[in-house]
């Protein structure tokens, strides 16, 4: 893909897909519920359509027409055993949260995923599961493909998480609603909450007590509607564009607020962006609203601690924010992001650095001085969709000509990216 200057401003209102974490959960609960969910304003990115996919395997009658979804629940017994190995592509959340949800069924299953998925740690979910009862293989001990045979029941745990992980929170959650006893999971910093947000929406028993979760062994649930609010983390893109573009002025409507994913707002605030929120309103238990963005002037700030769960999957295009910051960005406390889609901290200071950005990789982040200029060059997305929206939008705002490998990646979690930025320079 080649990506020319844009030296305009973006203006307009828009509305981004579905947000990706909750739109898996809708799966995943609609189809365990009794009888139907409707959902609407799903994400129609190739995770979830993985996720809905491994579902059907097991059974599920779900309906697809536009971005409205609807599954016929088959109750928490009710998935039957897969005829072939569940494929969850290139999705990190349907691995991980159905590694939880398949470790105590009275089926065989297996879990596979592309390329990068294979690289990504599954030990982080079968180690807590296993100590549960479960009998969950790895390969090489740790990663994809992973099998799952079939075991009774499932014993508590109370489970110090050693790192932030929605992922991990949601799987041991699921494995939860099959065990006799409590499970509980203790986090270091809280993630995001969707699961425990769509498990009270269920009427499904879950308890927060500061940082601790505890869930119990589920008697079944009846399925419900559930609207999608936008994806703030898609969101995040149009947010940094029209902060970093001067004269710009835009509205991004219907996207979620919950507070473990708002770290963006918060950061792009503390560097000086003009953001405010419009709106504001509750649906299906997760916050919505509209957020209006105008173009000013970013400084550079120091990042670290409790806020990098709530950012995780920003810190691509916060470091191109910090570009165009004046002074420095340092941050830190983010070695998560190492096994990603992709290692972000390396791919994100390779390719801005090959653009002549001041940056320079740490073991758990990064360091960005702001120069406000990027040169267009050739650069890689590894496949990973937020490099691949990150880089486009570095490219529109370097000189010259940019250009990246692959683009096919952004398909994951926003397959209209280019159309919306489009509608927005006008
Ligand atoms: C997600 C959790 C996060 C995030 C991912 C989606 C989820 O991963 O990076 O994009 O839906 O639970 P971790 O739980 O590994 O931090």
């Amino acid at each position: 893909m080649i990506i020319n200057q844009y030296n305009g401003n973006y203006n307009g209102r828009i509305s981004v897909p579905g947000d990706k974490s909750i739109s898996h959960r809708s799966i995943i609960f609609g189809s365990l519920a009794q009888g139907e969910t409707y959902v609407e304003n799903f994400l129609m990115g190739e995770d979830c359509i993985s996720t809905i996919n491994c579902f059907r395997a097991m059974g599920v009658d779900i309906e697809q027409k536009g971005t409205n979804v609807s599954i016929k629940g088959v109750g928490l017994k009710g998935l039957k055993k897969p005829d072939r190995v569940l494929d969850a592509g290139n999705s990190g959340t349907t691995i991980r949260i159905l590694t939880g949800l398949l470790a105590f069924q009275d089926f065989e299953s297996v879990l596979d995923g592309d390329a990068s998925l294979r690289k990504r740690p599954m030990s982080r979910v079968s180690d807590p599961l296993n100590m549960m009862g479960a009998n969950i293989s790895c390969t090489n001990g740790k990663y994809p493909p992973v099998t799952i045979k079939p075991t009774q029941g499932g014993r508590g745990i109370s489970y110090v998480q050693p790192t932030a992980s929605a992922q991990v929170k949601s799987c041991l959650l699921m494995a939860g609603m099959y065990c006799d006893d409590v499970v509980e999971v203790i986090q270091p910093s809280i993630s995001r909450d969707h699961t425990e947000r769509m498990m009270k929406y269920f009427g499904i028993d879950i308890a927060l007590e500061g940082k601790t979760v505890s869930i119990k062994k589920s008697a079944g649930f009846k399925g419900k509607k559930i609207f999608v609010p936008g994806d703030i983390s898609s969101a995040a893109f149009y947010i940094v564009a029209a902060s970093i573009a001067e004269g710009s002025d835009i509205v991004i409507e219907n996207v979620g607020l919950n507070p473990t994913r708002t770290g963006i707002i918060d950061v792009m605030r503390s560097m000086g962006a003009d953001i405010t929120i419009e709106n504001e309103k509750l649906l299906n238990e997760e916050p919505i609203g509209d957020i209006r963005v105008r173009g000013s002037q970013l400084k550079g700030i120091t990042i670290n601690g409790d806020i990098i769960p709530r950012i995780i999957d920003e810190i691509p295009i916060i470091a191109l924010a910090a570009v165009f910051a004046e002074g420095v960005t340092d941050i830190s406390d983010a070695e998560e992001l190492r096994v990603k889609e992709t290692d972000r901290i390396d791919a994100v200071c390779n390719e801005l650095k090959k653009m002549g950005a001041l940056i320079e990789a740490k073991a758990d982040g990064m360091v960005i001085k702001g120069s406000k200029n990027l040169t267009g060059s050739d650069v890689k997305s590894y496949a990973d969709h937020r490099m691949g929206m990150m880089l486009s939008l570095a490219g529109s705002f370097a000189e010259g000509e940019t250009r990246i490998d692959d683009v096919a990646c952004i398909n994951v979690s926003n397959p209209d990216f280019y159309g919306i930025l489009d509608s927005l320079r006008r």
